[in-house]
């Protein structure tokens, strides 16, 4: 299996490990990641819980193979398919979850740090947002939440440009506490994460619900939004164009749009 789970000293940790393709993330593993989520959610055992990994890569984001071949909203309720659920269970994830960015953080591998309530970026990591390159949009509420961070002038050249940025750089806008040595990333992440076996749960679960309630609607409805913008994007000649070019292993051409 791709995704690993294991709950050790109050930590559930989910671990995604696919790194012959540099941890894509496909259906399967959506539908994985929002079970452990909730299982850890329900498990009173569970303080925090860490989404980690494999050294050099944290996500490439959605596998694209799975962009092509089987697109949320074929044969069923894109609303419903196993990336909403994943995103669903991280949003209502009231306990504490820590991520440690081992390596490149890639489309939702990015967008996914937005919602997380910790994030240790290792200093060989790059994250990136490359949806429009891709003849997508952003997702996860990330059209919403990056320029908030960042401001409207720097938001546009992570999602329009697709810029990659550093980890410092993620840090500086927010999106990140801290920079460590790629070898510590994990192991600090998993220190903080087990920081919660010492406090008290009931009002740790209260607070972040709190943190979390100002925008909450706003963060469903844009999520739904680009949701219905994304599925439809799939199927745009200029999506088809890139993800060929992407298996090609050649530049896109997009002049002919
Ligand atoms: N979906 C499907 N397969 C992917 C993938 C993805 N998101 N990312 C990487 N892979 C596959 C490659 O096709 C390749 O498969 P192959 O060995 O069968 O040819 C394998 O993983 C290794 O990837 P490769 O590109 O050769 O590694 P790299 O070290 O040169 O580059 C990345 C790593 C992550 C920078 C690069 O793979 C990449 O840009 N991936 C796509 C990221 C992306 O656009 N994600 C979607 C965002 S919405």
């Amino acid at each position: 299996m791709h995704i690993r789970t294991a709950t050790l000293n109050g930590v559930a940790t989910v671990e995604i490990a696919r790194p012959e393709k540099k941890n894509a993330l496909t259906l399967e593993m959506y539908q994985a990641m929002a079970d452990a989520l909730n299982a850890a959610r329900e498990d009173d055992a569970v303080r925090a819980v860490l989404l980690a990994g494999q050294p050099g890569i944290f996500t490439s984001g959605n596998d694209i193979e799975d962009f092509v071949q089987r697109r949320p909203g074929d044969g069923s309720d894109a609303m419903d398919s196993p990336v909403m659920r994943f995103m669903r269970a991280l949003l209502e994830c009231d306990k504490p979850v820590v991520a440690a960015v081992t390596g490149a953080a890639i489309g939702i591998g990015a967008t996914l740090l937005l919602h997380c309530d910790f994030v240790y970026v290792s200093d060989e990591a790059r994250l990136a947002m490359p949806f429009v390159s891709l003849g997508l949009v952003p997702e996860f509420a990330s059209s919403l939440l990056v320029p908030q961070l960042m401001g409207a002038r720097r938001a546009a050249e992570r999602l329009l440009l697709g810029d990659p940025f550093t980890p410092e750089q993620a840090v500086e806008c927010g999106i990140a506490n801290a920079v460590l040595p790629a070898a510590e990333v994990l192991r600090h992440a998993r220190r903080i994460a087990e920081r919660f076996n010492t406090l008290p749960p009931g009002a740790v679960r209260e607070a972040k619900r709190l943190m979390c309630a100002g925008q909450r609607e706003r963060i469903v409805a844009t999520i739904r939004a680009e949701g219905e913008r994304f599925a439809a994007r799939l199927r745009s000649p200029e999506a088809i164009e890139a993800f060929s070019a992407f298996f090609q292993k050649r530049a896109p051409d997009f002049g002919k749009f």
